[in-house]
Formats: C-alpha cells, structure tokens, sequence
C-alpha cells in the first residue's frame, strides 16, 4: 500500500507557482493554487514530457513550457492540446484523440509546514 512521501517544504513553491520534484523515481509537477491548497500531477508532459513543473499555473490550469498544451492540476485532465507553434499543432492534430492523454494526479497532505505525496496516481 502505497504512502505519503515528504517532498518538499510548503514554503518551497509560492502560491501560485508550481515546481518539479522527484516521488520515488517518478517526476511529480507540485502547483499551489490561489486559495494555497497544493496539488500534485505527473511531472512530464504527455505530448513531448516538458517538465510541466517549469510551466506556468493560472488559476488550477498549468501550461506546458513547451507547446501550451493544458492540464488541471486539480485532476489531471488534459483541458487543452498542443497551441504553438502553428506548425506542431498541426502536427499533433494527427495525434488520435485516444493518445491525448491526462495527467496522473497523486493526493497530498501538508503537516507541520511539510508537503506529504503519496506514491501512487
Ligand atoms: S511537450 Fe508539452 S505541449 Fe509539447
């Protein structure tokens, strides 16, 4: 049965921000939304694994770095493909919509000022 693992310090990742850390081998992106409540996804991207712990959180919504593509750091759900460039749109166009994948999400828990994952998503 899987556990929660410490990451990191809450005061490690701003409100409003998101970072990379590592979970047992895996890489997790770490997002504190507005209200500071934090959430935890899987840490590459599903189209070209960009370190979506680089990319950029408005609201619960992080952007990949990379190409825009956009999840919910709330549940992973993939909420937008690839945006930019043009050309590499198109490109993932082609992509079956099948392949389009969501994010894992992992529960997390903060006690006494630390941030607790738990191993599995
Ligand atoms: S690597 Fe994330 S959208 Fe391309």
């Amino acid at each position: 049965m899987a556990e929660f693992v410490p990451v990191c310090r809450l005061d490690e990742v701003p409100v409003g921000e998101v970072r990379q850390f590592k979970l047992d081998g895996r890489e997790i992106a770490l997002a504190r939304v507005g209200d500071g409540e934090c959430y935890a996804v899987g840490g590459r991207c599903t189209h070209l694994r960009a370190a979506l712990g680089r990319g950029t959180l408005e609201g619960t919504t992080l952007t990949c770095p990379w190409h825009g593509s956009q999840f919910d750091v709330t549940s992973g759900k993939l909420q937008r493909w690839v945006q930019e460039p043009a050309w590499i749109r198109v490109m993932a166009g082609l992509i079956p919509a099948f392949l389009r994948r969501d994010l894992p999400s992992y529960e997390v828990r903060v006690e006494d000022g630390q941030v607790l994952v738990k191993a599995e998503g």
